[in-house]
C-alpha cells in the first residue's frame, strides 16, 4: 500500500501548477499514460514518444554509478515507476515519489516482486521534507511544467538534501517555442499542463553547479537531460 504525506508550503506558483498537473495525470491522462509507459502497442507517434523516452531514461541513468547498492535515491515525479525499477535494479534504495495517487497505484502494481523491499512508493510533493537525505536525485519529464523560478527554487530545495539532481527541461527549440506562444503545444480541450521551455544556457548562468548533458529527440518526444551538483 502506497502512503499519502502532507503537501509541503511550496510557493502559490508552484502549488497551481502541482495542481494541475495532479488533476491531468491522476484524472485525465491515467489510462493513456499507463499504456504509453507499458510495452502495450501504441500508435506510430507514440511510439516514437516511447523511444525517446526510453533512451532518455538510459542517458539519466548513466550520470549515476552503475551500481548503487547502499544508495538512497530519489526518483521525484515516478510516474508508473519505470525509473525506480531500474535503479532498485541496480541496489539503490529507492524512493518514488508522485502527485498523482492513480500513478503510484500502478507503479507499485509494476514493482517486480524481488525488488519490493528497496522501492517505497509515495504519493506527494517531491519537495516535501519528510524523505530525508539522499546520495542523488532523479526527476525525469517531472520539472517541464514549472516556471523558470520555481524550477530553479525546487533545484535548490533539492540540493539541500543531495549533492546531485539529474533531471530534464523541455528546451526552448524554434518549434516548441512557436506551438508554445501560440497555445499549440497541448489542444486546449485536453486540460493538460503547459510545458514550459527552458533555456538551458539562462539555467545554468542562474545556478552554480547547473550544466546541459545531452538533447534526446524521437519523433514528437524532444526532452534536454541537465544535471545540478551541490
Ligand atoms: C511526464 S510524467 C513523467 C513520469 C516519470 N518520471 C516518467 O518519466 O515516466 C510527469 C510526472 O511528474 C509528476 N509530478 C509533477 N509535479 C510533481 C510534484 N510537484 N511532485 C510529485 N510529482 C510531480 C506528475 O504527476 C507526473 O506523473
Amino acid at each position: 500500500m502506497r502512503d499519502h504525506i502532507d503537501m509541503p508550503q511550496g510557493s502559490a506558483d508552484w502549488s497551481a501548477t502541482r495542481d494541475r498537473v495532479e488533476t491531468y495525470f491522476d484524472r485525465t491522462a491515467t489510462r493513456v499514460w499507463a499504456a504509453l509507459t507499458s510495452d502495450a502497442p501504441v500508435s506510430r507517434i507514440r511510439a516514437t514518444v516511447r523511444a525517446g523516452r526510453d533512451q532518455m531514461r538510459a542517458l539519466m541513468l548513466s550520470r549515476l554509478p552503475a551500481d548503487l547498492t547502499g544508495a538512497r535515491v530519489l526518483d521525484a515525479g515516478c510516474g508508473t515507476g519505470a525509473m525506480s525499477v531500474e535503479l532498485a535494479a541496480r541496489g539503490a534504495e529507492v524512493v518514488g515519489v508522485d502527485i498523482a495517487p492513480n500513478l503510484v497505484d500502478i507503479a507499485q502494481r509494476r514493482l517486480p516482486v524481488h525488488l519490493a523491499g528497496r522501492v517505497h512508493f509515495v504519493a506527494g510533493d517531491m519537495l516535501s521534507s519528510s524523505f530525508g537525505r539522499f546520495d542523488a536525485v532523479v526527476a525525469m519529464d517531472s520539472l517541464i511544467y514549472y516556471s523558470q523560478t520555481d524550477l530553479l527554487n525546487a533545484l535548490t530545495t533539492l540540493a539541500e538534501r543531495s549533492p546531485q539532481t539529474v533531471f530534464t527541461v523541455a528546451p526552448r527549440t524554434p518549434v516548441l517555442m512557436a506551438m508554445w506562444h501560440t497555445g499549440r503545444l497541448f489542444p486546449r480541450a485536453d486540460r493538460s499542463p503547459t510545458m514550459v521551455p527552458q533555456s538551458a544556457a539562462r539555467l545554468a548562468r542562474a545556478l552554480p553547479g547547473l550544466r546541459a548533458v545531452q538533447r534526446v529527440t524521437s519523433g514528437f518526444y524532444i526532452s534536454q537531460c541537465m544535471e545540478h551538483l551541490s
